[in-house]
């Protein structure tokens, strides 16, 4: 199947960063572009680089934290384009506010990251979904992260929502592939984006007195961050080299759309101390002699 060419796309916090560049690569492979974000002046910068390369684009404001809102890009989308074939629910934020030791968050950091990370995923999948599926099929990719492959000290509410985002997708990508749709879920490392200066789209509504600083024009500058992640994602890859990796993986048809191969020993690590611990109960006087049947994957239908 045609996954590129003549097809339409949405990608959620497209006005920058990882969106964008997927955008753009995505673009020049001859697809329709929808990209939607909560920042209208960035949205707009986005809309005028990608029309002036001749790609398709149609730019919408909206908050992927409002079902509402993906209601109306859905119905703006069929409207112009006609259909749905691609979704890439990739808006995120990160930063000082979503990880951290543990006692250092306030409720309203966790909420922010969950809606925004998780729910923005959820409300992009159900809204979007039965279109792709009224298409005839196509691809999804949930942007989860590295912090998606496993539990990282002081990963925080961060480490929680891309878990979750990369759980889901693999459950999704089992549901879904009947109808055609291969669902991948995106694990980058550091990529070079303002993800660390996320606070600077960070709505009102969680009234933090922590987070009313405002940030000034040199604190959004990616070039003066100098320590810790920001440091990091300062040397982070290229987006636009993530962008070409992204669509090659499509092709490919994974299920984890992965960019820094070094980091394998990660998941490798994880896998190996969970087998150990299923070794320790299954030698367990209490529990080691206990039979179960096989998981059924329907059973949640
Ligand atoms: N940069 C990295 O090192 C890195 C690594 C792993 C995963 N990621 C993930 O990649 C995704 C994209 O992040 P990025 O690095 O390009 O950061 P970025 O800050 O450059 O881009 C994020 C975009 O999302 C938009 N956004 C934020 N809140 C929104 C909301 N409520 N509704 C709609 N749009 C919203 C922002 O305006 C921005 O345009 C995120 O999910 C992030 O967690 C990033």
């Amino acid at each position: 199947m045609e996954l590129f060419s003549g097809k339409t796309v949405v990608i959620s916090g497209g006005a920058e960063g990882i969106g964008f560049a997927v955008a753009q690569a995505v673009g020049r492979e001859g697809m329709n572009i929808v990209i939607t974000d909560i920042s209208t002046e960035t949205l707009a910068h986005a809309q005028a680089k990608l029309s002036d390369q001749g790609i398709t684009v149609l730019a919408l404001t909206a908050d992927v934290r409002k079902e509402a809102d993906w209601q109306s890009v859905v119905e703006a989308t069929i409207a112009r384009f006609g259909a749905i074939h691609g979704l890439m629910n990739n808006a995120g934020v990160g930063g000082g506010g979503s990880s951290g030791p543990i006692e250092e968050h306030s409720a309203e950091d966790w909420r922010w990251t969950i809606d925004v990370n998780l729910m923005g995923v959820v409300f992009g999948m159900k809204t979007v979904v039965p279109h792709i599926k009224a298409a005839g099929g196509g691809w999804i990719v949930n942007v989860a992260s590295m912090a998606g492959m496993s539990g990282f000290p002081f990963g925080g509410a961060y480490n929680a929502t891309k878990l979750a985002v990369a759980g889901l997708s693999e459950g999704w990508a089992m549901e879904l592939a009947p109808f055609g749709i291969q669902v991948a879920a995106l694990c980058p490392a550091f990529v070079k984006t303002r993800i660390h200066l996320s606070d600077r789209v960070r709505p009102e509504d969680y009234g933090d007195a922590q987070r009313t600083l405002l940030l000034s024009e040199e604190d959004l500058d990616p070039e003066t961050a100098s320590t810790g992640i920001a440091n990091a994602v300062k040397n982070g890859i290229d987006p636009d080299v993530l962008a070409l990796r992204v669509i090659e993986s499509l092709q490919a048809g994974d299920i984890y759309i992965f960019t820094h191969p070094s980091y394998s020993g990660v998941s490798k690590q994880r896998y190996s101390m969970i087998d150990h611990c299923f070794d320790n109960a299954a030698n367990s006087p209490i529990v080691g002699n206990i039979e179960s049947a096989p998981l059924d994957p329907d059973l949640f239908k």
